[in-house]
């Protein structure tokens, strides 16, 4: 059985006052039977590090450079975060793949550096609007996956996590519907299970785009869909941790 993990995406979002307190909203309403990550920004890991101390959430880095150091104005290390207590990194998140024009052959390069730092990588994929109009919203996620696969192979993925995050539903209110989202959770284990069954049967699958705590139930109720990756409602101590809290009966 796939355990259900819920991680929150603050993305650039925080400030040090902010962060304490959010952090202790929502320790206080745990501890969850749930796997819960959260996934601050680079210079607040540290300040997560510590309040999470002696707790079983998890902390993840929003991106790290495949580099393993130098000259690399700006860049962080899969080392420097793992210093931090990070055993995540979100890859391939469709703002670093559009804001800074990430290409499918750099997020394979990220994903790689986690693995063998031994840190989950946490590879997102997923269609524009304009995509799934077209139909090849299965299309473009195999392309996405591909470049992944070719670079590592699909033992890879015995440790890693997949997250399913649709463009247009991102940070839209716009959250894809439970059929939706199951339908291509469905589709992505079915890639993997054509280079591994075992595999693919074990792989996290999280679905993210405008979760809140109307949706999250009957997303999590899907077979395929083992958690999800929150964004906006993962800000509100509240409201993640009611997420999480019904992610306990979910899987
Ligand atoms: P959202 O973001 O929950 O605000 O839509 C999800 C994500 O980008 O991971």
């Amino acid at each position: 059985m796939r355990p259900t993990l819920i991680a929150g995406n603050w993305k650039m979002n925080g400030s040090r006052a902010g962060v304490d307190s959010l952090v202790s909203g929502i320790l206080r309403q745990g501890p969850f039977g749930c796997q819960v990550l959260l996934v601050p920004s680079f210079v607040f890991l540290e300040q997560v590090e510590r309040l999470i101390v002696g707790t079983a959430v998890a902390l993840g880095a929003q991106d790290i450079d495949p580099r393993p150091e130098g000259a690399v104005t700006g860049g962080i290390s899969v080392s420097m975060v793992r210093e931090f207590g990070c055993g995540y990194a979100l890859v391939g998140h469709s703002e670093r793949r559009t804001l800074f024009a990430e290409t499918d052959d750099q997020v394979a390069e990220k994903f790689k550096a986690c693995i063998h730092a031994g840190m989950t990588p946490i590879l997102c994929v997923g269609e524009t609007r304009a995509e799934r109009e077209a139909d090849s919203t299965d299309e473009v996620i195999a392309g996405q996956l591909a470049a992944v696969l070719a670079k590592v192979g699909v033992s890879a993925f015995a440790t890693a996590v997949i997250a399913y995050e649709p463009v247009w539903a991102i940070g839209t209110g716009l959250s894809a519907t439970p059929v939706q989202a199951q339908a291509v959770h469905e589709a992505i284990r079915a890639m993997l299970a054509a280079e591994d069954q075992d595999i693919a049967a074990q792989t996290q699958l999280l679905y993210g785009g405008s979760v809140n705590r109307q949706n999250a139930e009957a997303l999590l109720a899907q077979p395929d869909i083992d958690g999800a990756l929150i964004g906006g409602a993962s800000l509100k101590a509240d409201e993640f941790g009611a997420i999480c809290r019904m992610a306990e009966g979910a899987g």
